[in-house]
């Protein structure tokens, strides 16, 4: 067998292995949740968000299904409910703060609060083997600067209980720290974005913003930015980094207040996001991202999961 043969058939392994443990049951997981436990989803028309949606509904949650679009979105829930599920709909686009406001002040005055957040919505203009930032801004508004905005408007909505709240981030291995081609190559910048008593929002903010304005003024490629799907990886970086910050942050809230919050890389997956090419599902790219925000073991938080092991940063 060459080289290639192997590499064909570690990869085949691999996917038999993840398809394998979406029929795994959450026998790590004492069951905490009801039919009460209210769940919010972004991005959740199509793709890995929708599969989500699915899931939590599964396990007999009331979820949430958002999209920014209303009609799309409401056919989405449509077919869970016949399916069913308990699944309602309601408009989110997460770069539009009037959006985000309607939907929090909805989700106070209908539900009186959340217990689990999972931030999916996402963009990529990125195909191939191609590394456009000509959408930078757009792709870093979107990814993490949404993100953010709905952590920061739905913790105040987070119902106090003992098993505490969860928040999922769909990220990805393209964001990490110190991967291959990936890293930042300012090796201070990268040591204050790894250490997370350094780690501050402003100092993430200002990576971004930094990376943006050099997009702008065409220096960009001189930034010792990551080298492979440049502003997605720099979006999924921030958006890493954040759930380190705030699990860090949330970490002092009093006992049955507390939130958990992790963040997970689904896989290469076969969405609208990938041109529908990739190695696995949506099913199997939701299957971790369910996994932990169901996940009773209350000691996670801060973490990064593929596969629903954990990985570095
Ligand atoms: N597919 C992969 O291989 C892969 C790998 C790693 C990470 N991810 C991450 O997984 C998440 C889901 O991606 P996917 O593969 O399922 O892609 P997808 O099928 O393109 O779905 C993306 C979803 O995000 C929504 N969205 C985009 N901008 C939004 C906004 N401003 N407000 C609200 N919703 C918005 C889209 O809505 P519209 O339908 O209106 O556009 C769509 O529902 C993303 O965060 C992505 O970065 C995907």
């Amino acid at each position: 067998m060459n080289k290639k043969e192997r590499s064909k058939e570690r990869r085949e392994k691999r996917r038999e292995e993840i398809s394998l443990l979406r029929t795994i049951p959450y026998s790590d997981h004492q069951k905490w949740w009801s039919s009460d436990t209210t769940a919010v989803v972004t991005g959740a028309n199509r793709g890995i968000g929708f599969e989500i949606a699915h899931q939590l509904a599964l396990q007999g949650l009331t979820v949430i299904l958002t999209s920014r679009d209303n009609a799309v979105g409401e056919e989405a829930t449509k077919v869970l409910q016949e399916g069913g599920l308990n699944v309602v709909f309601h408009q989110l686009d997460v770069v539009d703060l009037s959006s985000v406001k309607l939907f929090a002040d909805w989700v106070q005055q209908n539900y009186g609060g959340i217990d689990i957040l999972v931030n999916n919505a996402g963009i990529n203009f990125n195909q191939g083997s191609e590394n456009s930032v000509e959408f930078a801004e757009q792709v870093i508004v979107t990814n993490y600067f949404g993100t953010k905005n709905m952590i920061k408007a739905m913790i105040p909505l987070v119902r106090p209980s003992a098993s505490g709240a969860r928040i999922v981030n769909v990220s990805s291995r393209l964001g990490r720290l110190n991967g291959r081609r990936n890293r930042i190559g300012d090796i201070t910048l990268r040591q204050q974005l790894e250490d997370v008593d350094t780690l501050s929002e402003e100092l993430i903010d200002r990576t971004v913003n930094k990376f943006v304005e050099q997009v702008k003024d065409g220096s960009w490629t001189a930034g010792g930015w990551p080298q492979t799907y440049t502003d997605y990886s720099m979006s999924k970086l921030a958006v890493n980094a954040y759930t380190r910050l705030m699990a860090k942050m949330l970490s002092d809230r009093p006992e049955g207040q507390k939130v958990h919050i992790n963040c997970y890389c689904p896989g290469w997956v076969k969405t609208a996001m990938t041109g529908w090419e990739g190695h696995t599902s949506p099913e199997e790219g939701a299957d971790t991202g369910v996994w932990l925000a169901l996940l009773s073991d209350q000691s996670v938080s801060g973490k990064f999961f593929a596969e629903r092991r954990e990985i570095n940063f």
